[in-house]
């Protein structure tokens, strides 16, 4: 629930997110990052640009509905390049990275962007990469950028927890996938530093 809440409450309450809108997730390889993959294509994403670090999980990523994936690993000036290139044009970024990749990306983005008065729902969700930009003034003179949260606090509990069922429905219909692997809380000295495949998710459960 908590990684699939962090996109779905974004997209449903603090953008209006219509189907034929498209959006770019940063830190689409971690969990949070492939259900936001997933809730974008399930509410009616035209384009989705999936960006991550890791290979092998960002090759998944495309048959979750990613319609274009990049890489953030390797030399970051390119890497903004391409994404830019990739995402100029989306409507939203889900953001679960800021920091460096952010900095990078926002002037990469609105400098490839045709029309910098299209406006772009920037929804800072995660700081896996760092707490804080810099961001120049004439970024956002130059473009209509809006930078937004999305979490408690800039979403009312009501709000969210107003949220939960319609999310609840989708995940028990299959819509979205976990690849969970159960262990029992027993074993969560070994589950814990134990590998596992790209995409796997380690659900730890107690029996009664
Ligand atoms: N506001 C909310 O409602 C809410 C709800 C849930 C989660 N969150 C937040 O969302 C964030 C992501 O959660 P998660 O469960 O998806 O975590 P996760 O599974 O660990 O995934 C982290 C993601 O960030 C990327 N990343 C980490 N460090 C990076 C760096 N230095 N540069 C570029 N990319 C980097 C990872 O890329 P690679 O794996 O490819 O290296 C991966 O895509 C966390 O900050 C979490 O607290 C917020």
């Amino acid at each position: 629930m908590n990684p699939a809440m962090s996109s779905w409450v974004a997209l449903r309450r603090r953008t209006e997110f219509r189907p034929g809108r498209s959006i770019l997730v940063l830190g689409a390889t971690g969990n949070a990052g492939r259900m936001a993959v997933q809730i974008a294509r399930h509410l009616g994403a035209d384009g989705i640009v999936a960006a991550g670090r890791d290979p092998k999980r960002l090759v998944l990523l495309t048959d979750l509905g990613a319609t274009d994936v990049v890489s953030l690993a390797g030399d970051p000036a390119q890497s903004a390049d391409k994404l830019a290139e990739a995402a100029a044009h989306v409507d939203v970024v889900i953001d679960y990275t800021w920091g460096a990749p952010t900095e990078r990306a926002i002037p990469a983005l609105l400098s490839r962007r045709t029309d910098r008065s299209a406006p772009l729902d920037w929804i800072q969700i995660g700081s896996m990469a760092g707490p804080d930009i810099t961001l120049p003034s004439s970024v956002l003179r130059a473009a209509n950028l809006r930078i937004m949260g999305s979490g408690q606090g800039s979403v009312t509990a009501a709000g969210i927890i107003a949220e939960l069922p319609s999310l609840m429905t989708e995940l028990s219909k299959g819509t979205l996938t976990v690849a969970a692997l159960p262990r029992p809380l027993a074993q969560v000295e070994d589950a814990w530093t134990a590998p596992t495949e790209p995409g796997q998710r380690v659900v730890l459960t107690v029996t009664a």
